[in-house]
Protein backbone atom coordinates (compact mmCIF):
# COMPACT_ATOMS: atom_id res chain seq x y z
CA UNK A 1 0.00 0.00 0.00
CA UNK A 2 1.40 3.59 -0.88
CA UNK A 3 1.88 5.40 2.13
CA UNK A 4 -0.05 7.98 0.91
CA UNK A 5 -3.13 8.24 3.32
CA UNK A 6 -6.68 8.64 1.90
CA UNK A 7 -7.31 11.82 2.72
CA UNK A 8 -4.11 13.31 0.97
CA UNK A 9 -5.25 11.15 -2.06
CA UNK A 10 -8.09 12.37 -1.87
CA UNK A 11 -7.37 15.90 -2.41
CA UNK A 12 -5.21 15.22 -5.50
CA UNK A 13 -8.45 14.29 -6.71
CA UNK A 14 -11.65 15.55 -8.27
CA UNK A 15 -8.90 18.50 -9.60
CA UNK A 16 -8.45 17.66 -12.67
CA UNK A 17 -11.60 19.72 -13.25
CA UNK A 18 -11.40 23.11 -13.36
CA UNK A 19 -14.09 24.62 -15.47
CA UNK A 20 -17.09 26.40 -14.74
CA UNK A 21 -18.32 28.40 -11.53
CA UNK A 22 -17.85 30.83 -9.07
CA UNK A 23 -16.06 30.99 -6.04
CA UNK A 24 -16.34 28.81 -3.21
CA UNK A 25 -19.19 29.58 -0.65
CA UNK A 26 -18.36 28.01 2.13
CA UNK A 27 -17.31 30.67 4.54
CA UNK A 28 -14.50 33.08 5.79
CA UNK A 29 -11.00 32.17 6.01
CA UNK A 30 -9.28 34.03 8.62
CA UNK A 31 -5.67 34.11 8.15
CA UNK A 32 -4.39 34.54 11.75
CA UNK A 33 -6.47 32.71 13.66
CA UNK A 34 -7.87 29.14 13.02
CA UNK A 35 -9.83 28.90 15.94
CA UNK A 36 -11.80 32.02 14.98
CA UNK A 37 -11.05 33.28 18.18
CA UNK A 38 -13.40 31.63 20.50
CA UNK A 39 -13.01 30.92 24.06
CA UNK A 40 -13.77 31.26 27.72
CA UNK A 41 -17.40 30.21 29.44
CA UNK A 42 -19.40 29.01 26.99
CA UNK A 43 -22.80 27.30 28.01
CA UNK A 44 -24.42 24.97 25.36
CA UNK A 45 -28.36 24.88 25.09
CA UNK A 46 -30.17 22.73 27.73
CA UNK A 47 -30.57 19.87 26.53
CA UNK A 48 -27.59 19.32 24.33
CA UNK A 49 -26.81 15.57 23.43
CA UNK A 50 -23.32 15.52 24.38
CA UNK A 51 -22.15 12.10 22.27
CA UNK A 52 -19.57 9.60 21.12
CA UNK A 53 -19.56 7.67 17.48
CA UNK A 54 -18.12 4.67 16.82
CA UNK A 55 -18.83 1.99 13.80
CA UNK A 56 -19.52 -1.83 13.39
CA UNK A 57 -16.59 -3.49 11.91
CA UNK A 58 -14.24 -0.73 13.44
CA UNK A 59 -14.96 -1.90 17.17
CA UNK A 60 -16.66 -5.20 17.25
CA UNK A 61 -14.57 -7.84 16.36
CA UNK A 62 -16.31 -11.36 16.26
CA UNK A 63 -16.27 -11.46 13.05
CA UNK A 64 -17.74 -15.09 12.48
CA UNK A 65 -20.07 -15.30 15.07
CA UNK A 66 -24.00 -15.57 15.64
CA UNK A 67 -24.09 -16.45 12.02
CA UNK A 68 -22.33 -12.95 10.60
CA UNK A 69 -21.46 -12.76 6.67
CA UNK A 70 -18.26 -11.63 5.07
CA UNK A 71 -18.77 -8.08 3.84
CA UNK A 72 -16.58 -5.92 2.18
CA UNK A 73 -13.95 -5.00 4.48
CA UNK A 74 -13.28 -8.96 5.38
CA UNK A 75 -12.29 -9.24 2.09
CA UNK A 76 -10.38 -6.02 1.81
CA UNK A 77 -8.01 -6.01 4.85
CA UNK A 78 -7.43 -9.72 4.41
CA UNK A 79 -5.86 -9.06 1.04
CA UNK A 80 -2.08 -8.68 1.74
CA UNK A 81 -1.02 -5.24 1.54
CA UNK A 82 -4.35 -3.52 1.72
CA UNK A 83 -3.85 -2.27 5.59
CA UNK A 84 -1.19 -1.26 7.27
CA UNK A 85 0.80 -4.41 8.99
CA UNK A 86 -2.08 -6.27 7.66
CA UNK A 87 -4.36 -5.53 10.19
CA UNK A 88 -8.16 -6.71 10.31
CA UNK A 89 -11.37 -6.25 11.91
CA UNK A 90 -11.34 -9.46 12.74
CA UNK A 91 -10.87 -8.33 16.89
CA UNK A 92 -10.63 -4.96 17.10
CA UNK A 93 -11.74 -4.00 20.34
CA UNK A 94 -13.89 -6.84 20.92
CA UNK A 95 -16.20 -4.50 21.82
CA UNK A 96 -19.19 -7.77 20.63
CA UNK A 97 -18.29 -9.47 24.04
CA UNK A 98 -17.45 -6.43 26.02
CA UNK A 99 -20.11 -4.27 24.75
CA UNK A 100 -21.92 -4.05 28.42
CA UNK A 101 -18.70 -3.05 30.13
CA UNK A 102 -18.10 -0.59 27.52
CA UNK A 103 -22.04 0.50 27.74
CA UNK A 104 -20.73 1.23 31.57
CA UNK A 105 -18.23 3.53 30.70
CA UNK A 106 -20.41 5.57 28.54
CA UNK A 107 -22.27 5.93 31.73
CA UNK A 108 -19.20 7.16 33.29
CA UNK A 109 -18.69 9.39 31.33
CA UNK A 110 -21.96 11.19 31.23
CA UNK A 111 -22.67 10.67 28.09
CA UNK A 112 -26.20 11.91 26.43
CA UNK A 113 -25.97 10.23 22.86
CA UNK A 114 -24.57 7.37 21.55
CA UNK A 115 -23.48 6.92 17.88
CA UNK A 116 -22.99 3.29 16.64
CA UNK A 117 -23.47 1.43 13.20
CA UNK A 118 -25.30 -1.60 12.59
CA UNK A 119 -23.44 -4.58 10.61
CA UNK A 120 -25.19 -5.02 7.11
CA UNK A 121 -23.67 -8.53 7.50
CA UNK A 122 -24.57 -9.72 11.08
CA UNK A 123 -28.59 -9.06 9.72
CA UNK A 124 -28.39 -10.39 6.36
CA UNK A 125 -25.01 -12.49 6.04
CA UNK A 126 -25.93 -12.58 2.21
CA UNK A 127 -27.66 -9.14 2.25
CA UNK A 128 -30.77 -10.23 1.37
CA UNK A 129 -33.58 -12.40 3.05
CA UNK A 130 -34.81 -13.31 6.08
CA UNK A 131 -33.05 -11.52 9.09
CA UNK A 132 -30.58 -13.09 11.32
CA UNK A 133 -32.39 -13.28 14.69
CA UNK A 134 -28.87 -13.30 16.68
CA UNK A 135 -27.34 -9.94 15.01
CA UNK A 136 -31.30 -8.31 15.87
CA UNK A 137 -30.48 -9.52 19.24
CA UNK A 138 -26.69 -8.22 19.79
CA UNK A 139 -28.11 -4.52 18.81
CA UNK A 140 -31.48 -5.00 20.93
CA UNK A 141 -29.02 -5.64 24.16
CA UNK A 142 -26.72 -2.80 23.11
CA UNK A 143 -29.82 -0.56 22.75
CA UNK A 144 -31.82 -1.65 26.03
CA UNK A 145 -28.75 -1.26 27.64
CA UNK A 146 -28.27 2.42 26.06
CA UNK A 147 -31.80 2.90 27.75
CA UNK A 148 -31.04 1.33 31.01
CA UNK A 149 -28.18 4.23 31.54
CA UNK A 150 -29.99 7.11 29.92
CA UNK A 151 -27.90 6.96 26.76
CA UNK A 152 -30.13 7.87 23.45
CA UNK A 153 -29.24 5.87 20.79
CA UNK A 154 -28.29 7.00 17.24
CA UNK A 155 -28.02 4.29 14.62
CA UNK A 156 -26.17 4.17 11.60
CA UNK A 157 -27.73 1.82 8.87
CA UNK A 158 -24.36 1.61 6.72
CA UNK A 159 -20.99 2.37 7.72
CA UNK A 160 -19.23 1.04 4.81
CA UNK A 161 -19.59 -3.00 5.72
CA UNK A 162 -21.09 -4.18 2.46
CA UNK A 163 -22.08 -7.82 2.19
CA UNK A 164 -19.79 -9.64 0.38
CA UNK A 165 -22.46 -11.46 -1.83
CA UNK A 166 -23.39 -8.45 -2.82
CA UNK A 167 -20.29 -7.09 -3.68
CA UNK A 168 -19.84 -10.08 -6.34
CA UNK A 169 -23.34 -8.98 -7.37
CA UNK A 170 -21.63 -5.90 -8.56
CA UNK A 171 -21.93 -3.97 -5.46
CA UNK A 172 -22.68 -0.10 -5.29
CA UNK A 173 -22.20 0.14 -9.19
CA UNK A 174 -25.19 -2.36 -9.33
CA UNK A 175 -28.46 -0.04 -8.94
CA UNK A 176 -30.01 -3.29 -7.15
CA UNK A 177 -27.95 -2.87 -4.26
CA UNK A 178 -30.12 0.64 -3.47
CA UNK A 179 -33.07 -1.80 -3.49
CA UNK A 180 -31.48 -4.68 -1.19
CA UNK A 181 -30.26 -1.99 1.08
CA UNK A 182 -34.20 -0.67 1.40
CA UNK A 183 -35.01 -4.05 2.33
CA UNK A 184 -32.25 -4.46 4.79
CA UNK A 185 -33.46 -0.93 6.08
CA UNK A 186 -36.89 -2.34 6.52
CA UNK A 187 -35.86 -5.23 8.17
CA UNK A 188 -33.55 -3.39 10.56
CA UNK A 189 -36.44 -0.90 11.46
CA UNK A 190 -38.62 -3.96 12.35
CA UNK A 191 -36.50 -5.58 14.45
CA UNK A 192 -35.24 -2.63 16.14
CA UNK A 193 -37.37 0.24 15.58
CA UNK A 194 -39.13 0.77 19.00
CA UNK A 195 -36.30 1.98 20.36
CA UNK A 196 -34.11 3.79 18.32
CA UNK A 197 -35.03 7.37 18.09
CA UNK A 198 -32.77 8.53 15.38
CA UNK A 199 -31.16 7.09 12.48
CA UNK A 200 -28.66 7.69 9.99
CA UNK A 201 -28.60 6.30 6.55
CA UNK A 202 -25.31 5.84 4.71
CA UNK A 203 -22.17 6.87 6.61
CA UNK A 204 -20.22 9.63 4.00
CA UNK A 205 -21.18 8.31 0.86
CA UNK A 206 -18.46 10.18 -0.72
CA UNK A 207 -15.87 8.34 1.32
CA UNK A 208 -16.77 4.98 -0.44
CA UNK A 209 -17.29 6.57 -3.65
CA UNK A 210 -13.53 8.36 -3.23
CA UNK A 211 -11.74 5.84 -1.01
CA UNK A 212 -13.55 3.10 -2.21
CA UNK A 213 -13.57 3.78 -6.18
CA UNK A 214 -11.35 6.64 -7.39
CA UNK A 215 -8.47 5.66 -5.20
CA UNK A 216 -8.76 2.29 -4.10
CA UNK A 217 -7.32 2.84 -0.74
CA UNK A 218 -10.85 1.65 1.04
CA UNK A 219 -12.70 -1.68 0.00
CA UNK A 220 -13.48 -2.71 -2.65
CA UNK A 221 -10.06 -0.84 -3.78
CA UNK A 222 -11.03 -0.16 -7.19
CA UNK A 223 -9.86 3.04 -8.99
CA UNK A 224 -11.99 3.51 -11.71
CA UNK A 225 -13.68 7.40 -12.20
CA UNK A 226 -16.76 6.38 -14.35
CA UNK A 227 -17.97 3.67 -11.71
CA UNK A 228 -17.28 5.74 -8.52
CA UNK A 229 -19.43 8.88 -9.52
CA UNK A 230 -22.41 6.14 -10.45
CA UNK A 231 -21.65 4.72 -7.03
CA UNK A 232 -22.46 8.37 -5.46
CA UNK A 233 -25.77 8.40 -7.32
CA UNK A 234 -26.54 4.62 -6.18
CA UNK A 235 -25.38 5.44 -2.50
CA UNK A 236 -27.69 8.50 -2.78
CA UNK A 237 -30.55 6.73 -4.07
CA UNK A 238 -30.56 3.92 -1.21
CA UNK A 239 -30.46 7.10 1.36
CA UNK A 240 -33.60 7.78 -0.44
CA UNK A 241 -35.01 4.59 0.08
CA UNK A 242 -34.32 3.61 3.56
CA UNK A 243 -35.85 7.15 4.29
CA UNK A 244 -38.95 6.00 2.77
CA UNK A 245 -39.04 3.13 3.95
CA UNK A 246 -38.79 3.98 7.45
CA UNK A 247 -41.98 6.25 6.78
CA UNK A 248 -43.66 3.45 5.37
CA UNK A 249 -43.45 1.80 9.08
CA UNK A 250 -45.24 4.80 10.39
CA UNK A 251 -42.23 5.74 12.77
CA UNK A 252 -42.21 8.73 14.57
CA UNK A 253 -38.04 8.03 14.69
CA UNK A 254 -36.18 10.66 12.91
CA UNK A 255 -33.76 10.10 9.78
CA UNK A 256 -31.05 11.65 8.10
CA UNK A 257 -28.03 11.69 6.25
CA UNK A 258 -24.45 11.11 7.80
CA UNK A 259 -22.07 13.39 5.14
CA UNK A 260 -18.09 14.29 5.71
CA UNK A 261 -18.29 17.74 4.48
CA UNK A 262 -15.30 19.79 4.17
CA UNK A 263 -14.90 23.77 3.74
CA UNK A 264 -13.45 24.55 0.13
CA UNK A 265 -11.26 28.34 0.34
CA UNK A 266 -9.35 29.55 -2.80
CA UNK A 267 -6.16 29.41 -2.16
CA UNK A 268 -4.94 32.60 -3.58
CA UNK A 269 -6.83 35.87 -4.20
CA UNK A 270 -7.34 34.94 -8.12
CA UNK A 271 -10.41 34.57 -9.81
CA UNK A 272 -8.97 30.95 -11.24
CA UNK A 273 -8.76 29.80 -7.82
CA UNK A 274 -12.25 30.93 -6.50
CA UNK A 275 -13.67 29.37 -9.68
CA UNK A 276 -11.34 26.20 -8.73
CA UNK A 277 -12.41 26.45 -5.39
CA UNK A 278 -16.16 26.31 -5.72
CA UNK A 279 -16.13 23.16 -8.30
CA UNK A 280 -13.77 21.57 -5.96
CA UNK A 281 -16.98 22.71 -3.76
CA UNK A 282 -19.07 21.08 -5.76
CA UNK A 283 -17.48 17.64 -5.43
CA UNK A 284 -17.05 17.24 -2.11
CA UNK A 285 -20.25 18.90 -0.76
CA UNK A 286 -22.60 20.26 -3.01
CA UNK A 287 -22.75 16.89 -4.57
CA UNK A 288 -24.25 14.88 -1.88
CA UNK A 289 -25.97 18.09 -0.06
CA UNK A 290 -27.43 19.43 -3.03
CA UNK A 291 -29.18 16.07 -4.19
CA UNK A 292 -30.55 15.26 -0.73
CA UNK A 293 -31.57 18.64 0.46
CA UNK A 294 -32.81 20.32 -2.82
CA UNK A 295 -33.55 17.03 -5.03
CA UNK A 296 -31.04 18.24 -8.21
CA UNK A 297 -27.02 17.35 -8.97
CA UNK A 298 -25.12 20.22 -8.91
CA UNK A 299 -25.28 21.57 -12.71
CA UNK A 300 -21.58 21.97 -12.41
CA UNK A 301 -20.28 19.31 -11.38
CA UNK A 302 -22.72 16.94 -13.83
CA UNK A 303 -21.05 19.21 -16.58
CA UNK A 304 -17.48 18.48 -15.40
CA UNK A 305 -18.39 14.91 -15.35
CA UNK A 306 -19.95 15.00 -18.80
CA UNK A 307 -23.17 14.11 -20.67
CA UNK A 308 -21.77 10.42 -21.43
CA UNK A 309 -20.94 9.77 -17.64
CA UNK A 310 -21.99 6.41 -16.42
CA UNK A 311 -23.91 8.63 -13.64
CA UNK A 312 -25.33 10.65 -16.10
CA UNK A 313 -26.40 8.00 -17.80
CA UNK A 314 -27.66 6.37 -14.72
CA UNK A 315 -29.83 8.93 -13.42
CA UNK A 316 -33.69 7.33 -13.93
CA UNK A 317 -36.79 9.83 -14.24
CA UNK A 318 -37.87 10.01 -10.29
CA UNK A 319 -34.62 9.31 -8.79
CA UNK A 320 -34.11 12.52 -7.38
CA UNK A 321 -37.72 12.92 -5.59
CA UNK A 322 -36.05 9.72 -4.01
CA UNK A 323 -33.30 10.83 -3.09
CA UNK A 324 -34.25 14.43 -1.66
CA UNK A 325 -37.26 12.59 0.50
CA UNK A 326 -37.54 14.81 3.48
CA UNK A 327 -35.30 14.03 6.21
CA UNK A 328 -35.15 15.27 9.92
CA UNK A 329 -31.75 16.33 10.63
CA UNK A 330 -28.58 16.76 8.88
CA UNK A 331 -25.56 14.67 10.31
CA UNK A 332 -22.03 16.56 9.57
CA UNK A 333 -18.44 14.91 10.04
CA UNK A 334 -15.99 17.68 9.94
CA UNK A 335 -12.69 16.60 10.11
CA UNK A 336 -10.80 19.40 7.88
CA UNK A 337 -10.75 22.39 5.32
CA UNK A 338 -9.20 22.15 1.72
CA UNK A 339 -7.12 25.08 -0.14
CA UNK A 340 -7.64 25.10 -3.65
CA UNK A 341 -5.47 26.48 -6.21
CA UNK A 342 -6.06 27.70 -9.60
CA UNK A 343 -5.05 24.67 -11.55
CA UNK A 344 -7.58 22.68 -8.81
CA UNK A 345 -4.83 21.41 -6.15
CA UNK A 346 -4.80 21.77 -2.85
CA UNK A 347 -2.30 23.69 -0.44
CA UNK A 348 -1.86 23.21 3.18
CA UNK A 349 -2.29 25.77 5.12
CA UNK A 350 -2.55 24.45 8.67
CA UNK A 351 -0.34 22.09 11.32
CA UNK A 352 -1.38 18.75 10.50
CA UNK A 353 -2.21 15.50 12.96
CA UNK A 354 -1.08 12.16 13.27
CA UNK A 355 -3.35 11.82 9.78
CA UNK A 356 -1.42 13.60 6.88
CA UNK A 357 -4.50 14.63 5.33
CA UNK A 358 -6.16 16.31 8.55
CA UNK A 359 -5.47 20.39 8.74
CA UNK A 360 -6.07 21.29 12.54
CA UNK A 361 -8.77 24.28 11.58
CA UNK A 362 -11.06 24.58 14.34
CA UNK A 363 -13.22 27.38 12.29
CA UNK A 364 -13.65 24.99 9.84
CA UNK A 365 -16.33 23.76 11.85
CA UNK A 366 -18.14 27.05 12.50
CA UNK A 367 -18.26 27.53 8.25
CA UNK A 368 -19.38 24.68 7.53
CA UNK A 369 -22.15 24.42 10.41
CA UNK A 370 -23.08 27.84 9.23
CA UNK A 371 -22.80 27.43 5.47
CA UNK A 372 -25.10 24.30 5.46
CA UNK A 373 -27.66 26.41 7.73
CA UNK A 374 -27.87 29.03 5.59
CA UNK A 375 -27.97 26.97 2.17
CA UNK A 376 -30.14 24.37 3.26
CA UNK A 377 -31.43 25.37 6.31
CA UNK A 378 -33.39 25.26 8.41
CA UNK A 379 -32.81 22.24 9.52
CA UNK A 380 -31.72 20.19 13.06
CA UNK A 381 -27.91 19.44 12.53
CA UNK A 382 -25.73 16.98 14.95
CA UNK A 383 -22.33 16.65 14.27
CA UNK A 384 -21.89 12.63 14.48
CA UNK A 385 -17.79 12.97 13.66
CA UNK A 386 -15.29 15.17 15.04
CA UNK A 387 -11.72 14.31 16.37
CA UNK A 388 -8.30 13.52 16.40
CA UNK A 389 -5.47 10.94 15.88
CA UNK A 390 -2.50 10.62 18.03
CA UNK A 391 0.19 7.85 18.59
CA UNK A 392 -1.23 7.68 22.49
CA UNK A 393 1.03 5.56 24.85
CA UNK A 394 -0.21 4.27 28.06
CA UNK A 395 2.43 5.19 30.82
CA UNK A 396 3.42 3.20 33.51
CA UNK A 397 1.46 5.16 36.34
CA UNK A 398 -1.57 3.93 34.07
CA UNK A 399 -2.56 6.89 32.52
CA UNK A 400 -2.90 8.48 28.84
CA UNK A 401 -2.02 11.91 28.35
CA UNK A 402 -3.38 13.39 25.31
CA UNK A 403 -3.44 16.84 26.13
CA UNK A 404 -3.18 17.42 21.77
CA UNK A 405 -6.87 16.13 21.62
CA UNK A 406 -8.18 17.99 24.67
CA UNK A 407 -6.94 21.26 22.80
CA UNK A 408 -8.47 20.01 19.54
CA UNK A 409 -11.51 18.97 21.00
CA UNK A 410 -12.18 22.38 22.72
CA UNK A 411 -11.44 24.64 19.75
CA UNK A 412 -13.72 22.36 17.65
CA UNK A 413 -16.18 22.65 20.41
CA UNK A 414 -16.03 26.72 21.01
CA UNK A 415 -16.06 27.05 17.15
CA UNK A 416 -19.59 24.57 17.04
CA UNK A 417 -20.52 27.06 19.96
CA UNK A 418 -19.93 30.15 18.20
CA UNK A 419 -22.20 28.38 15.32
CA UNK A 420 -24.98 27.95 17.67
CA UNK A 421 -25.21 31.48 19.28
CA UNK A 422 -25.23 32.88 15.78
CA UNK A 423 -28.34 30.72 14.93
CA UNK A 424 -27.51 27.29 14.04
CA UNK A 425 -29.73 24.51 15.18
CA UNK A 426 -27.14 22.05 16.57
CA UNK A 427 -28.58 19.85 18.76
CA UNK A 428 -25.81 17.28 19.67
CA UNK A 429 -22.15 16.56 19.36
CA UNK A 430 -20.22 13.13 18.66
CA UNK A 431 -16.58 12.72 19.47
CA UNK A 432 -14.78 10.82 17.12
CA UNK A 433 -14.48 8.01 18.72
CA UNK A 434 -15.52 6.66 22.07
CA UNK A 435 -12.96 3.56 21.95
CA UNK A 436 -9.55 3.61 20.28
CA UNK A 437 -9.88 1.31 17.06
CA UNK A 438 -9.52 -0.17 13.52
CA UNK A 439 -8.97 2.63 11.84
CA UNK A 440 -9.64 1.46 7.80
CA UNK A 441 -6.18 1.03 5.82
CA UNK A 442 -4.66 2.63 8.82
CA UNK A 443 -5.22 0.08 10.86
CA UNK A 444 -4.52 0.25 14.48
CA UNK A 445 -1.64 2.69 14.02
CA UNK A 446 -3.74 5.93 14.99
CA UNK A 447 -5.36 5.76 17.70
CA UNK A 448 -8.72 8.16 18.00
CA UNK A 449 -10.54 7.12 21.19
CA UNK A 450 -11.22 9.00 24.31
CA UNK A 451 -10.62 5.45 25.65
CA UNK A 452 -7.27 3.28 25.26
CA UNK A 453 -7.67 0.06 24.46
CA UNK A 454 -4.59 -2.01 24.91
CA UNK A 455 -5.40 -4.43 22.25
CA UNK A 456 -3.05 -7.29 23.64
CA UNK A 457 -5.35 -7.42 26.87
CA UNK A 458 -8.13 -5.60 25.80
CA UNK A 459 -8.23 -3.53 29.13
CA UNK A 460 -9.59 0.25 28.48
CA UNK A 461 -8.51 3.13 30.25
CA UNK A 462 -9.96 5.84 29.93
CA UNK A 463 -7.49 9.00 28.38
CA UNK A 464 -7.05 12.26 29.41
CA UNK A 465 -9.30 13.55 27.23
CA UNK A 466 -12.11 11.54 28.82
CA UNK A 467 -11.92 12.41 32.03
CA UNK A 468 -11.90 15.98 30.96
CA UNK A 469 -14.91 15.78 28.20
CA UNK A 470 -16.50 14.18 31.35
CA UNK A 471 -16.21 17.52 32.96
CA UNK A 472 -17.81 19.31 29.74
CA UNK A 473 -20.46 16.96 30.03
CA UNK A 474 -21.52 17.64 33.12
CA UNK A 475 -20.78 21.42 33.07
CA UNK A 476 -22.88 21.74 29.52
CA UNK A 477 -20.01 23.62 28.19
CA UNK A 478 -16.20 25.10 28.24
C1 LIG B 1 -14.43 9.02 9.08
C2 LIG B 1 -15.08 7.66 9.21
C3 LIG B 1 -14.80 6.99 10.53
C4 LIG B 1 -13.36 7.18 10.95
C5 LIG B 1 -12.98 8.64 10.93
C6 LIG B 1 -11.57 8.92 11.40
O1 LIG B 1 -14.26 9.30 7.74
O2 LIG B 1 -16.46 7.79 9.06
O3 LIG B 1 -15.14 5.64 10.42
O4 LIG B 1 -12.54 6.44 10.12
O5 LIG B 1 -13.13 9.13 9.61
Amino acid sequence: MSMLTRRRLLSRAALSATAGATGCDAGTDPDTDPTGGSGGNLRFPTGFGWGAATSAYQIEGAAKEDGRGESVWDTFSRTPGRTRNGDTGDVAADHYHRYADDLDLMRDLGLRSYRFSISWPRIQPDGTGTPNQRGLDFYRRLVDGLHERGISPMATLFHWDLPQTLQDAGGWENRDTAYRFAEYAEAVFHGLGDRIPAWLTINEPKTVVQNGYLYGHHAPGFQDPQAAYLVAHHLQLAHGLAVRALRATGSAARIGPALNLHPCYPADDSAEAARASRLYDGYENRLYLDSILKGSYPADVLADLGADSRIARGIVDGDLEIISSPVDLLAVQYYTPYYVTPTGGTVTRWPTSQADWQQIYPNGMYDILTRVTRDYGPLPLTVTENGLPQADTLSADGTVDDTGRIDFLREHMAAAHRAVSDGVPLESYHVWSLLDNFEWAEGYDQRWGLVYVDYPTQRRVLKRSAHWYREVIRANGL
